[in-house]
């Protein structure tokens, strides 16, 4: 049978042939793509196994990021924004009328990792929603100029208008949450509830189910300020009198005498220093004489944002305010090692002054525990648990949405691997 002999010779040299040239345009394609598409296409990290788990993806598929580096993104001199809502997932509709019905606000205090902040921004970004930025007066110029850049696509996105050099555990810190109020109660947007955030924040609970929270029986016309009557062991941050040196520390005055206690009686609270707050009270914090005058007594504490807002939200005249509030709320998923143990198995990331940075074996913890927002993240530290947390809370958002879902607001795609 030489003819066929014949025939198959030439289809296994077309074959070759074709399998050449396409390798050819491969490589071709894969070398030298523009650098754009490369960086958007081809070097994205795939999820780890532990993270498909929680993805939901199908039996033969795996997911997919479409979009993994943004260097020089916010640095051209103009951005063409639908492109960039586009290109980000930006969710730029209300998914339901709930939500619309309700919008928040939200005080996000930042001084570094940009992509961090875009990736924190479109989790919680709802176009019914006001943002206030504070970035923090040391920041790069740089920096400055690519977050001015991003806000300036959203009509709903501002930074604040006063910006501080924050000091940890420095009045400064309290004083960039003010700033952002004080440009809130000036917005069009007639937010219900306000909520602060720093830079390695994520949202556990989605727009919806934060709306929800917001407007249960026992939060509905409540502030949320977790925090108990100051422990003894907290009592030296608000005897004594401490300095802030701006940008660095805020050490003990030496030889400084006893602070007067503080003013109007008000016994002194301790807590977090994140809070979800009414609208009344926050007007209340801008604006009473109890407020102004403790504000200004706090100016030399340690660390004022931890006993600050909830110490006025158990004073009884101030609206919405818990006197009997102690830890409730599900403000904040956070793994303190000295709850190791007891509330919390370990931490799978490490541990910075005493608090967990995730890693991608704490994300199941962390999703079980339902709190509006998880601290603390890093990008560059342990990259692959904010990649898994953010495609899980965006797959939950998208599963909640009561409109058609477009198709850029995904954030990966299946792909076959059978
Ligand atoms: C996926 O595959 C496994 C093993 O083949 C099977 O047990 C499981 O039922 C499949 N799940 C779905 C959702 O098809
Ligand atoms: C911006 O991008 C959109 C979507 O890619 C495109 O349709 C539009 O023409 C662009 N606008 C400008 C001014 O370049
Ligand atoms: C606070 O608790 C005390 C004692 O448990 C109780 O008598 C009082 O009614 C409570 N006040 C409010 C406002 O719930």
């Amino acid at each position: 049978m030489p003819q066929m002999e014949d025939t198959k010779c030439s289809f296994l040299f077309c074959l070759g042939i074709c399998i050449f040239i396409c390798s050819i345009i491969y490589l071709k394609a894969t070398v030298f793509n523009t650098p754009r598409a490369q960086s958007r296409i081809l070097t994205c990290r795939p999820f780890l196994p532990q993270c498909e788990a929680l993805g939901h993806s199908r039996n033969g598929t795996r997911w997919q990021s479409t979009e993994c580096h943004l260097e020089g993104y916010f640095t051209a001199p103009v951005l063409n924004c639908s492109q960039m809502w586009s290109d980000f997932h930006f969710i730029t509709k209300a998914l339901s009328k709930e939500e619309e019905r309700y919008p928040l606000a939200f005080i996000i205090t930042i001084h570094k990792e940009l992509k961090t902040f875009v990736r924190l921004l479109r989790a919680i970004y709802a176009p019914q929603n006001v943002y206030c930025i504070h970035v923090d007066e040391k920041a790069s110029q740089d920096y400055k100029n690519s977050i001015q850049l991003l806000a300036g696509c959203f009509h709903n996105v501002f930074l604040a208008t006063v910006s501080e050099r924050v000091t940890y555990a420095g009045f400064s810190r309290l004083q960039a949450d003010i700033n952002c109020m004080s440009d809130l109660v000036k917005s069009s947007v007639r937010w219900r509830k306000v909520i602060n955030l720093c830079g390695q924040d994520f949202p556990i609970q989605s727009n919806l189910e934060l709306v929800r929270y917001m407007q249960s029986k026992e939060w509905r016309d409540r502030n949320m300020t977790p925090g108990v009557k100051q422990p003894k062991d907290k009592r030296y941050r608000t005897q004594f009198h401490y300095v802030e040196v701006q940008g660095s520390h805020v050490p003990k005055l030496v030889k400084s005498h006893r602070k007067s206690p503080p003013p109007h009686n008000l016994q002194i609270y301790f807590g977090t220093a994140y809070y979800s707050l009414t609208r009344d009270f926050v007007e209340f914090a801008l604006e009473s004489q109890v407020a102004k005058d403790f504000l200004e007594w706090s100016k030399d504490t340690f660390s004022p944002d931890e006993h600050y807002w909830v110490t006025l939200n158990h004073i009884k005249d101030a609206p919405g305010s818990h006197v009997n509030g102690s830890w409730e709320g599900a403000i904040r998923a956070i793994k303190w090692k000295e709850h190791e143990g007891s509330l919390h198995n370990g931490c799978k990331g490490h541990y910075i002054r005493d608090i967990c940075i995730y890693g991608i074996e704490d994300i199941p913890w962390i999703i079980n525990k339902q709190s509006m927002f998880a601290n603390k993240f890093e990008s560059e530290t342990f990259p692959e648990a904010l990649d898994c947390l953010e495609q899980w809370h965006r797959l939950k958002v998208l599963r909640q949405a009561a409109v058609p879902i477009e198709p850029s607001w995904h954030l990966a795609h299946e792909v076959d691997t059978s």
